[in-house]
């Protein structure tokens, strides 16, 4: 008994003790909490972060990077290389809640890079970090020109401001092409019949279109809505003037399906009204471009004509 009794005492004196010590010395605690906290975490750091997912996006600012949280991240350094086992150089810093960066810097006509991030949490004196996925990217230059044609962000563009050479004739677009014919097939289903009444016109066929409009109309008056030769979009291959190129086609059910389908299957109305001033021509509610499904989509969901949306001019640099 007496054994049990002093064996009892002394586990009650070293609970007391350590109850006593562990509460008069809190700040030695929570210094020692502190640095343990950072050291373990810096120790297993590649394993207890998640990898940030990083995807990209060519937009009319730029190339926009995107990646997703990382939790307790502090920031994130943007790399980018010409190659993907090359140097990659830092080139942003952003802090912990911006989740995407727009690299506006593009050298060269066409240029592919290697982009990728990492996040970075502080722990006191340690540092975490972890690196997100590697993606690759064919970044343009705002305005390259490829054969004497321009290209805005990638996008081929014939204007009044941008002229395409005598010697560009590719023909009707093949993917523009298809892309009618299933729209026509969706409006045949609707009970309508949509068919090309211009498609790809040559320099010289676009040279003779407007020579005769001007010597009908006047030169002033065959600008609002007959292209210089040159300067069509019909000679690139992607434009369709469908069912009746003039003012008669605008209020029929086909110009109204047209208006309000021809997107889905990427086309925009292209000269459209109340930008007259901006496209340089009158209103067209027959003539389409084709831009692909995402970018139409893009342009008329935007509510801009394409020269808004890429911020350019169409004016002739002569009169
Ligand atoms: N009617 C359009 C503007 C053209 O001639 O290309
Ligand atoms: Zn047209």
């Amino acid at each position: 008994m007496r054994h049990i009794k002093i064996k009892t005492l002394i586990v009650t004196i070293f609970t007391l003790g350590a109850i006593i010590l562990m509460s008069g010395t809190t700040s030695f605690s929570n210094d020692l909490f502190t640095a343990n906290c950072g050291e373990v975490s810096a120790e297993t750091s590649e394993t207890s972060l998640t990898k940030p997912l990083l995807t990209a996006k060519l937009t009319k600012t730029g190339l926009k990077l995107s990646w997703t949280k990382v939790e307790n991240a502090d920031e994130y350094k943007i790399y980018r290389s010409n190659k993907k086992n090359g140097k990659y150089k830092k080139i942003a810093e952003v802090t912990s809640d911006t989740l995407s960066f727009s690299d506006k810097d593009y050298k060269g006509e066409r240029k592919t890079y290697y982009y990728r991030i990492k996040s970075v949490t502080k722990f006191g004196k340690g540092i975490n970090h972890i690196y997100s996925n590697t993606i690759k990217k064919t970044v343009y230059k705002r305005k390259s020109k490829v054969h004497g044609v321009t290209y805005i962000n990638g996008i081929l563009i014939a204007n009044k401001t941008y002229k395409l050479p005598k010697t560009y004739n590719p023909g009707t677009n093949s993917k523009a092409y298809k892309a009618f014919k299933k729209m026509q097939s969706a409006a045949y289903k609707d009970g309508l019949n949509l068919f090309i009444a211009s498609g790809y016109r040559s320099y010289s066929y676009q040279k003779y279109l407007y020579n005769s409009y001007k010597a009908r109309d006047g030169k002033e008056k065959a600008d609002t809505y007959s292209a210089r030769a040159g300067h069509s979009e019909h000679q690139t291959g992607l434009a369709f003037d469908i069912n009746d190129p003039s003012s008669s086609f605008d209020n029929t059910k086909e110009a109204k399906w047209l208006a309000k389908n021809c997107t889905k299957y990427g086309f925009i109305i292209r000269y459209q009204k109340s930008k007259e001033k901006i496209t340089g021509y009158k209103y067209e509610s027959w003539h389409i471009r084709y831009l692909g499904k995402s970018l139409a989509k893009k342009v008329t969901k935007s509510g801009k004509c394409l020269e808004e949306y890429l911020g350019i001019t169409s004016k002739y640099k002569q009169r």
